[in-house]
This record gives structure tokens, sequence and C-alpha cells, in this order.
């Protein structure tokens, strides 16, 4: 307890990084079960039945998500998401950087099973060596026959595209990412229609996030329903949690869904908090999401009981916050992103976040002003579901329930004249 590994499982082997070593510790298995001994509809009907769901935040189930496309003979792509932008998450970076052949491996699995000829994998702007990895590990994968116009001489074909981004949150959203793909400005596009029947060039596309490709690797490996049996009926398998913040151990932790409560994550796996100081919130799932509380600790990890509590699990990066931490710092902190983040196209979103990030502004610097909490909330409540793209309602996320669970420390950075906090952390 309480660690599982499935996908971290070599991740401290010396040398996984490299396709020999990768190999010795059973790389390729799966891609070569696949495309060896199962049809593509009997891989789909795998990753069916595992229920895995999309690890990327909005938690859609995979298998679903693949049978929506259209059997009319189009061209058909899968695109991997590599922004990861979301403020917290370090996940998929952890996967590309080390276990680079368990993408690759996932990424022509997945290919195979939807019938797509290119893959494309979209990195953050940031991923300049990741990049690099990327490149050497899908080198060595198409010399080794796993990549390329005939895959373990199986006769298909399947081709990967590594693309860079410029480093724009806004791309990480999969119509944005698309548009950023063929080269244009990466603005959401309207949707429906949906990426299944109209993505990447208008063809039907299937975008996923990095770890839920490398979840294929395993699924195919030890069966669907194997899989299914970890973690609880609608939160299946593992999932990777990225801890930050305030924490003696911050680090990448891969644990069984619903099987470990937000305290064991943060007391038994990431150390606890610092010598001295006690735990005040969390933002459980990267930056767009509501606080938690301790109160609340006890709260199982999983999609439908983070759900419960008044959060969401999203892309699991774990925020953590000790007794020193300002709130209204620190949302201040996440708005000044957003409103730098914001690509302009709706109004509720590029003036929201910017009228918010003053009237933060204005509290942290000791000149807030009686109505400003009642302006924050009105702000917030005109966000809320109104913009163009789910930018918008992540904006507001931390600070609405912040604004409730810590009234009191708002409403003191007005009648004190500026942060009580003395030393800030943000
Ligand atoms: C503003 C915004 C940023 C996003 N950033 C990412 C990201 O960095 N990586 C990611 O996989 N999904 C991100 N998503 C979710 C994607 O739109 C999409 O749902 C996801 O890539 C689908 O993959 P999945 O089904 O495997 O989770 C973001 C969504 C929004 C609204
Ligand atoms: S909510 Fe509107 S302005 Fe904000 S990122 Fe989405 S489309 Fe752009």
């Amino acid at each position: 307890m309480p660690e599982k590994r499935l996908l971290f499982k070599n991740i401290d082997v010396p040398g996984i990084d490299g396709i020999e070593v990768y190999e010795q510790h059973g790389g390729y298995q799966s891609l070569r079960k696949a495309v060896l001994d199962m049809t593509p509809d009997a891989v789909l009907q795998e990753v069916m039945a595992s229920n895995l769901r999309g690890r990327g935040g909005a938690g859609f189930p995979t298998g679903r998500k693949w049978s929506f496309l259209p059997k009319d003979g189009r061209t058909r792509y899968l695109v991997c998401n590599g922004d990861e932008s979301e403020p917290g998450t370090c996940k998929d970076q952890e996967i590309i950087y080390r276990i680079p052949h368990l993408l690759i491996e996932g990424v022509v699995t997945s290919a195979y099973a939807i019938g797509a000829e290119d893959a494309f994998i979209y990195l953050r702007g940031e991923f300049k060596t990741g990049y690099a990895v990327l490149e050497r590990a899908i080198a060595e994968a198409r010399a080794k026959g796993y990549v390329g116009d005939n895959v373990l001489g199986s006769g298909r074909r399947v081709e990967i595209t590594l693309y860079l981004g410029a480093g724009a949150y806004i791309c990480g959203e999969e119509t944005a990412l698309l548009e950023s793909l063929e080269g244009k400005r990466g603005n959401p596009r309207l949707k429906p229609p949906f990426p299944a029947t109209a993505g990447l060039y208008s063809m039907p596309t299937v975008v996923n996030n990095v770890e839920t490709l490398s979840a294929v690797v395993p699924i195919i490996q030890m069966g669907g329903a194997e899989y299914a049996k970890l973690g609880t009926e609608r939160s299946a398998g593992t999932k990777l949690f990225s801890v930050s913040g305030n924490v003696r151990r911050p680090g990448n932790y891969e644990v069984e869904l619903g099987k470990v409560t937000l305290r064991e994550l943060l007391y038994d796996i990431a150390g606890g908090p610092p010598e001295g100081h006690e735990f005040k919130a969390v933002i459980p799932g990267g930056s767009s999401v509501p606080f938690l509380t301790p109160d609340k600790f006890d709260t199982p990890l999983d999609y439908e009981s983070l759900q419960a509590a008044g959060t969401m699990l999203g892309s699991g990066g774990v925020i953590v916050l000790d007794d020193r931490a300002c709130i209204v710092g620190s949302t201040l902190r996440l708005m000044e992103f957003y409103r730098h983040e914001s690509c302009g196209k709706c109004t509720p979103c590029r003036e929201g976040t910017m009228w918010l990030n003053q009237v933060l502004q204005r509290l942290e610097s000791g000149e807030g002003r009686p109505g400003d909490l009642e302006t924050l909330a009105d702000l917030c409540s005109n966000i809320d579901g109104q913009t163009f793209c789910p930018l918008g309602d992540a904006a507001i996320g931390a600070l609405a329930s912040g604004l409730k669970l810590f009234h009191d420390e708002y409403e003191a950075h007005i009648t004190k004249g500026g942060c009580p906090m003395g030393e800030v952390v943000r």
C-alpha cells in the first residue's frame, strides 16, 4: 500500500528510456499481441471492457470515444494530447521523458485499433527535451519495425508525427489543439461537430491524453476485464497523481482509483506537511477545480467521490497549500495565469478574467473596498457556463470555491487593508 504501479512499473529501471531495456522488460509485447493476434475491433473491445476513462481531465470513457468514429471509409487520425499545461500537472511529462516507448507502444496499438495510419503527438512548446527524447525513441521503434509502413510485418501502416506547440494553455483543449496542429492560431472550435466526425483536416479523429494512451498497453497485456477489476466500478484502473506544493515528498504517484484517500496520498505517500506546519487546503485536480479543506481529506480518489465532495479529479494535479499560504494570493496567482492564457475569443472569459484579476490584485495590495467580494462572486457567476469553451469555467473553479470556504480571509484583506498572513506563500 498504497502505490499501485502499472504504467510506472519499470520507470526506475536504468536505461528504460532505450528500446533494448524496454524490450527486456516486456516492452512491445502488447503491440505484438494486438497486431499479430487480434483484429482492430478486438482491441477496441478490450479497451471498452477495461472501463478506461480519459486521463486528460474530463474522464470520458475511452472505448466509447473510439466507437463514435463513423464507419464511412474516410481517413482517420489519432492525436495524442501531450500539451500538459495545467498548473500542478506533470505526469505526462514523466511518461514522455522517462518511458517514451510506453507512450509509443500505446499510440501505435491505439492507432491500429481505430484504423488510423497516421498518429500525431502534440507536445507543449516547453517540452523541447521531451521532443528530442521521443524523436530518438520513435527512430528506435521504426528501426525495429514497431512504427512505419508495415508494423511487425502485419501489413498495417502506422506512422507517428511529432509536433511542438508554441506554449499556449488553450492548445490543450482538443479543438484548439487541432487548429494549432493544422498550422492555424489555436482557438477552440464550435462543437458539434465533435472531432470524432470532423477533427484533424475535417476527418474523423480521436484525441486522447498521453496517460490514457499509455494505459492501453497494460490493458492489452492483462485483458480489459482484469484491468476493470482495479479501482472501482465507475472509476477503473490506476491513475497518476502529481503532488506539488507544501508536502515533504512532491512527485508523481500511481494509485488504484478509489482505493486511496486524499489523506493517504498526502500523508502516507507524499510524506505529510513540512515540519511545523499543517495542511490548509488542496486543489486536487489541476488548477481548474474547487478547493478541498482538511475535513474532506478522507475522500477516496476517484471521479465520483471527488465530485460528491464538491470538486473534481480533473487531470490529477494535486496542489497542496499549508497554513502559511494566503488563499487570496493563491487565487490571484491562478487568475493571472487564466487571464494571460484566455484566447480572447469570447467576452465573458476575456473580460471576466481581466476584471477578476484586477479586483484580486486590489485586495492583495491593500486597496480592497466594500463590495469587492460581491463583485468577485458576481463576475464568477457571469462566467460560469457562459463561455465558448471550458477554459472560462476552469478559470473560476478555485476562486468561486475559495470565496465560500475562506470568506473570512477575503474579508480580512479588506478590513485589515492588505494580506493578513505576514510572509506570504503563494
Ligand atoms: C482549457 C483546456 C485545457 C486542456 N488541456 C489539456 C491538456 O493539456 N492535456 C490533455 O490531455 N487534455 C487537456 N484538455 C482536455 C482535452 O480537451 C480533451 O478532453 C482530452 O485531451 C481528451 O483526452 P482523454 O479522453 O484521453 O482525456 C484541456 C481542456 C481544456 C478545456
Ligand atoms: S472561454 Fe472563450 S476566450 Fe476563454 S479560452 Fe475559451 S474561447 Fe477563448
